[in-house]
């Protein structure tokens, strides 16, 4: 009973900092979006991660913002209009790790005056480490695997796991004539022979019997 606590409190310190410390982030702070900003500078001492935003804030129509590649990025490359974001309160959730660019399509705003952006997304606190920045061979889904294989350890309800085993082959009749009245391991619960194969019962509990006809149990 313990450890199902210990288990709750491990799932809330993991996932409670990433809610919590998700941030939006104004680009250029007060400056907004614009030409003649270092955007690079301003980007250097923060830390972006999943479930951020970037919020382009600029006057609308004197800017928009595009996301690009790394190649449209240094070249401003200015991607079909159709892909501008144009409100002047353009707000970007970063949705996957990794290196993102974003450029001003207006004039020649990103070529003149280095109206870009490019930020490095970590993964949300919590989940896989950072990866080294160095690394082509980004994983394409932000696997959340670490984090599942503590449940299985914890036994919510042991009483029950031993029942299915002996009557698998007629769930329906609650009064099974495999459990008599002096059975000490009988406890009246029929709904459990239900679902016979629970993904929570692997083999090696201890308390799994490995042939149900077992010599030293006072039935029969
Ligand atoms: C970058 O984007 C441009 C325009 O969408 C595309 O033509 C080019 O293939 C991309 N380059 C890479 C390396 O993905
Ligand atoms: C900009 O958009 C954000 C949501 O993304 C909103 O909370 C905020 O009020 C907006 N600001 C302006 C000035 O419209």
């Amino acid at each position: 009973m313990a450890s199902n606590k210990l288990v709750m409190l491990t799932i809330v310190a993991i996932f409670l900092p990433a809610m919590a410390l998700a941030t939006d982030y104004i680009v250029g702070d007060d400056s907004g979006w614009t030409t003649g900003f270092d955007y690079q500078a301003w980007a250097k001492d923060k830390v972006f991660r999943v479930g951020d935003k970037l919020v382009f804030q600029y006057p609308k129509g004197y800017h928009n913002v595009f996301k690009v590649n790394g190649t449209g990025f240094k070249n401003c490359d200015i991607p079909p209009e159709n892909q501008a974001l144009t409100s002047g309160n353009d707000t970007i959730v970063l949705k996957t790790p990794g290196k993102k660019w974003y450029i001003c399509g207006v004039a020649s705003h990103c070529s003149m005056y280095a109206q870009k952006l490019t930020v490095f997304v970590q993964y949300p606190f919590g989940l896989a480490p950072a990866p080294a920045p160095t690394q082509p061979s980004v994983p394409a889904t932000p696997a959340p695997a670490p984090r599942l294989p503590v449940t299985p350890s914890v036994p919510a309800t042991p009483t029950q796991h031993w029942a299915p085993t002996p009557a698998p082959s007629m769930p329906t009749t609650p009064t099974q004539p495999w459990a008599p009245a002096p059975a000490p391991w009988a406890p009246t619960t029929p709904s459990v022979p239900a679902t016979p194969s629970e993904p929570w019962a692997p083999g090696p509990a201890p308390w799994t019997p490995a042939t149900p006809s077992v010599p030293t149990t006072p039935y029969i």
